[in-house]
Parts: structure tokens; sequence; C-alpha cells
């Protein structure tokens, strides 16, 4: 048995009995203290707790908390690189040192990725958007699915997180690799690179790239920023949607697969390419940066003509995200990057203006920048320009979270994810009669 599978065993047993505790004693009491509101259920269901989080927490003010009560900054200072925070997630603490180097020696060893995985990629045009192929050759690796067949065999329920960790394990080995290929396809010479297992995870993906990184940096921030995307509570769309597909009973390379398909969109994952993006067409429109003046009225115009900020704002967060912080912190150990690059400089700029600009608009709730403001300029910066393949990069991380989640949730052995759903007619009936109105539609045995 892999050794973090070892080490997991009495989390998982305690996530599980915790879990089956609270639901015995409190399952008939009330969870919240208002109604339901319509605007709750029209709005995307914002402010109704819809999903059960063990590995983070996202907090309106302070933002993620893995476990619940480790920040971001923390996470990233303690743990320094992905294994470790995934580490943290299933067990709740941190790896020792050499609990750390087994994971590795671990990963190591799974690194040979299934002949047709790359048989798959290659039949796709290199020009596909890096996602679909993403998506495309990770839905594939379910082939390799051992949970799948263990579950045919009738494996125990109570060794399912066992078998979803081990496929897990494969495919943490596999995904930076898929990712890799993927962009030497799209923007190298086509050529596959091999992994190096003397490398962590972070510094063998920029490797397999191809990217050049003579001081190392590029590697150094991508491990804070594969850890500061790594989770984000349970009900963000791609974890929401990795739930579900993994309370069916899915195997994890099919759960991974549904998670990138919801991050592929420009309101998710997405947002971080079409961030950069505005960045670059403000440099152009202004001929290099703008001075401070220019861009609060850049901003306004654009608010006013209905356009908006891609990467200010979120629907949890009520502040700036402490991620853009941890992120762009960074820059203050490259000030020889920082303060010439022009993406990196403007950047700064208008998550300097913006948010006063927005904060005057009273629709705007919260009007601070989030992670993806700042994500791509810093990868601009260290010479990872490609915006098309930012939402894999956000992938590859969001990974380690989503694993994690859908180990813990096989542990504690919860159903399968069926809230109920409502016609908009229902909806105005209960608005004007009262919720009783919608008694008949809920089932007694809920
Ligand atoms: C995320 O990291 O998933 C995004 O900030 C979106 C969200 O939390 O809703």
């Amino acid at each position: 048995m892999s050794l973090i599978a070892q080490q997991a065993e009495a989390a998982m047993q305690a996530a599980r009995l915790h879990y089956q505790r609270v639901l015995s004693e409190y399952g008939d009491r009330p969870l919240t203290q208002g109604p339901l509101l319509v605007k709750n259920l029209l709005r995307g269901n914002r402010g109704v707790p819809g999903g059960l989080t063990d590995t983070s927490f996202v907090h309106p003010y302070k933002g993620v908390q893995f476990n619940g009560d480790l920040s971001c900054d923390d996470a990233v200072e303690q743990a320094k690189i992905p294994e470790a925070i995934f580490w943290y997630m299933l067990t709740e603490r941190l790896p020792t040192v050499e609990e750390l180097r087994g994971f590795q020696q671990d990963l190591g060893q799974r690194l040979e990725v299934p002949g047709y995985a790359w048989d798959v990629l290659d039949a796709l045009p290199p020009s596909l958007h890096p996602m679909t192929q993403m998506q495309t050759v990770t839905n594939a690796l379910e082939g390799e699915a051992k949970f799948r067949d263990a579950y045919l065999d009738g494996a125990k329920a109570d060794e399912y997180w066992r078998l979803m960790l081990e496929d897990s394990l494969d495919l943490i080995a596999w995904q930076h690799q898929v990712a890799a290929y993927i962009y030497r396809r799209a923007f190298g010479d086509g050529k596959r690179i091999a992994p190096d297992a003397a490398h962590d995870w972070s510094e063998q993906f920029v490797r397999m790239c191809g990217l050049p990184d003579p001081d190392g940096h590029l590697t150094s921030y991508m491990r804070v920023y594969f850890i500061s995307h790594a989770d984000h509570e349970a009900t963000n769309a791609s974890a929401n949607t990795a739930a579900i597909v993994n309370s069916t009973l899915a195997t994890m390379a099919t759960t991974l697969g549904a998670t990138y398909g919801a991050l592929s969109g420009p309101r998710h994952g997405m947002a971080n390419q079409e961030s950069l993006m505005f960045i670059e067409k403000v440099l152009e429109e202004f001929g290099g940066v703008p001075n401070e003046t220019e861009i609060a009225q850049y901003i306004d115009d654009l608010l006013d003509s209905g356009g908006v900020l891609a990467g200010f704002g979120h629907a949890q967060l009520r502040d700036i995200d402490i991620r853009f912080v941890v992120l762009t912190n960074f820059l203050e150990t490259i000030p020889e990057v920082a303060n010439t690059n022009e993406i990196i400089r403007c950047m700064r700029l208008i998550a300097e203006i913006a948010p006063e600009v927005l904060g005057k608009r009273p629709k705007i709730a919260n009007p601070h920048q989030n992670i993806d403001f700042g994500s791509g300029a810093v990868l601009s910066a260290l010479g990872l320009k490609e915006r098309n393949f930012y939402t894999v990069l956000f992938s590859i991380s969001r990974m380690w979270g989503v694993i994690a989640q859908a180990v813990r949730a096989r542990a504690e052995g919860r159903p399968i994810m069926r809230p109920i759903s409502l016609t908009i007619s229902m909806v105005e009936e209960a608005a004007k009669g009262g919720p009783a109105v919608l008694d008949p539609y809920f089932s007694a045995d809920a």
C-alpha cells in the first residue's frame, strides 16, 4: 500500500465517523438562520450552503483556508510544493521530510503514461484549445482505473477511498506530463520531453515544457501558483462538478475530466486568460502603461458600455483575494522583472485604481481583484506567454484539491448528490403564497 494511503488511513476513518455522527445526531436540525430567498436560487444559488467542504473553506474576507485553518500565504510558506499541500488536505497535517520524499518516490515510480494516451493526443490537432486536449486525454486515462474493476468485482464501500487514491496517484504522476506535451505540440517543437523523478513535480513540469528557466524563477513561481490554485472549497463550479460526478461512483479520471470541462469556461478557469488579454489591450491602446487618470476613465467607460473587468469581484469573496496577494508578492523576489515589465506595471496600476472606480458602482458587491487578475501577468513576465494554455495550468493545480476532496468524500461514504429543482412558476407561487406552497414537492424522507 502507498505510504500516503497508509498515512491517510486514520484521517479517512475519522472523517467517516465524524460524517456519520453529525448526520445521525443532528440530521433534523436547521442549518441556516433565514429562509432561502428567491434571489438565492435565481442567482446561481449564491449564499446557499450547497456543498460539504473538507479540504478548504473560503472566508469572505480572509480567502481560502486549507482544511479550514491554513491560510494561502501560510500554505505557500509551510508546504512549499503542491505535493505537500495535497498531503495536508488528505491527512490534515504536513508531511515530514521522509514522508514527502517517500510520496515523491511513489509518484516517481508511476511516471510511465499509458501509450494510448499519447496516441489520443497525437490524433488531435495541436491547434485544438489546450483545455479540450487536456480533458480528452484525461477522460481516456479512465482505461487504467483500478476502481472500476474492483467495484465490478464487489469491492466493499469502505475500500472505495483507497482505490480512488491509488488511481489518483497515477493521475498525479501523469497530468503534468500530458499538460507539458500539449504545450510542446502547440507552442514548442512537438517533441515530448521525459520527466525526471530527481526533481519535484513543479520543476519536472517546467522542464518538460522545455521552458528556459536559467534562474529558476519560473519553477519557483509555479510552485506558488500550483499551491494557490489547488483548492477553493467544494462549491466553485469545477469542484462542485467534480463532487457531483464523484458522488455517482465514477472513476477519478472521469471526475477530473468533468472538472476540466467546468474549468474551461471564461467565467471560471479561463478568466486568467481574459484578464491578461485586457491588460495587453490597455497597453496596446495607450501605446504603453497609461497614467492613473487615463486608466480610471478607461475602466469607467468600459463599465458604462456594459463591459466587465475580468479578474475583479468574486461570488464568495468580499475583499482582495489573498491568492492575488500571494502571487503578486512573488514579484518581490524578482524586482528586476517587476519594475521593468510593462505587463506587470500595467497590472499593478489597474489593481490599484480599479477597486475605487468599481466601488462607486452600487451594484458591485466586491470591487477587488481576484487571483485571475495577477496570475497570468506574472506567468507572462516570466516567459510563459501563451495565454491559451493558462486554463490548463489552473486545471493541473486544481487537480490536487479535487482529488483530495473526492478521496475524502468516498471515505465518508457520502451518497449521490441530488438536490431538488423547482420550476420558475413554482418559485413565483411560493414567493406569492409562502414557502408552504412547496410542501407537496418535498419528499418526506429527504
Ligand atoms: C476558484 O478558484 O475556483 C475561483 O476563484 C472561483 C470560485 O471560487 O468560485
